[in-house]
């Protein structure tokens, strides 16, 4: 595997997901195969849980760990043959060759700016570091696409069905701010790969790219969507058709107990407590957010290890 921004660049998505379980059980069973070995990772935006677990997955590999927030760095230009006499200060095309002078592996974290649909879908920050840099790239979550939580979300699927193609939902959930379509667009991508019983339920005019969505079933009926699900996966997203608004904040889609039924939640996190989801959801023995985390580790370190191992083959 020669980089890692979206599912797809895994050679084989059920294979990997059981490497990750098994990586679980020894998480330190590797740790030479990164030495002397440097992840550099590029934040554009804030997070928690990707800095944390990816630093800790690069780790246990036995590598070296650099951080950079762009926003401590030269402003940076991302347009071919522009007159750079305004605020950008240094181009990608050198930006992500000198990065690649100092690590082995770099990730990057760019969410879009949901003003311009054609834009955001070009992923041209994420695009651009796959062009110029000189070492296999990571996509830490990008405008359209966040394959490391993914990847994180099938490996707890995987330990924690109870029969062989259990019922998956993901649902919409209200939120006050306009969200990016990343988080859902890897969900359904990766539902799509597994061997699960799939749909979507939101709000109608909510739909998500339809070059995602494809064939799944999508249901407008919340509760009838819900009925009998073994996974319940929530997810705000701003409006996809008027791009990046938030045209409902209907109350009336949170995540409660009662909805929720026998199912377990899921969230990528952070989440609005008793706006997307219900306290006694959060709190109860139902939730997965925490052992989602957890996982995150595990996935991004076996996306790791596929980079390293053919960096040195
Ligand atoms: N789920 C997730 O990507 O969390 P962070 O934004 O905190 O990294």
């Amino acid at each position: 595997m020669k980089k890692y921004t979206g599912i797809n660049d895994l050679d084989s998505i059920a294979d990997t997901i059981q490497e990750a379980i098994k990586l679980k059980e020894n998480p330190y069973q590797f740790e030479k195969l990164g030495q002397r070995k440097t992840l550099v990772m590029v934040f554009f935006n804030a997070s928690l849980r990707t800095r944390l677990s990816t630093e800790k997955a690069a780790k246990n590999l036995g590598m070296q760990v650099t951080v950079l927030h762009v926003s401590d760095a030269w402003e940076l230009e991302f347009e071919e043959g522009t007159i750079m006499n305004l605020n950008t200060s240094e181009h990608v095309k050198e930006a992500a060759q000198v990065i690649s002078q100092y690590a082995d592996v770099i990730a990057v974290r760019a969410f879009p700016k949901l003003e311009n649909k054609e834009q955001d879908e070009s992923e041209f920050v994420m695009n651009s570091f796959i062009k110029y840099a000189t070492v296999p790239i990571v996509n830490m979550e990008s405008a359209t696409a966040h394959p490391l939580q993914a990847l994180t979300d099938a490996i707890t699927i995987e330990e924690l069905k109870t029969k062989k193609k259990p019922k998956v939902v993901l649902s919409w959930a209200p939120h006050p701010k306009a969200l990016p379509h990343a988080v859902a667009n890897s969900f359904v991508h990766m539902m799509q790969e597994l061997d699960v019983d799939f749909s979507i339920t939101h709000p109608e005019g909510y739909e998500l790219n339809p070059a995602i969505t494809k064939n799944t079933s999508i249901n407008h009926n919340q509760e009838e969507a819900l009925q009998d699900a073994d996974f319940v996966y929530t997810k705000n997203w701003s409006n996809y058709k008027a791009y990046g608004k938030v045209t409902s904040q209907d109350p009336k889609w949170m995540i409660t107990k009662e909805k929720l039924g026998k199912a377990k939640f899921m969230h990528c996190l952070p989440v609005r407590r008793n706006v997307v989801v219900a306290d006694a959801v959060l709190d109860s023995d139902r939730s997965l957010v925490i052992h989602q985390t957890n996982n995150r580790t595990f996935a991004a370190q076996i996306v790791l290890k596929k980079l390293l191992e053919n960096s040195a083959s």
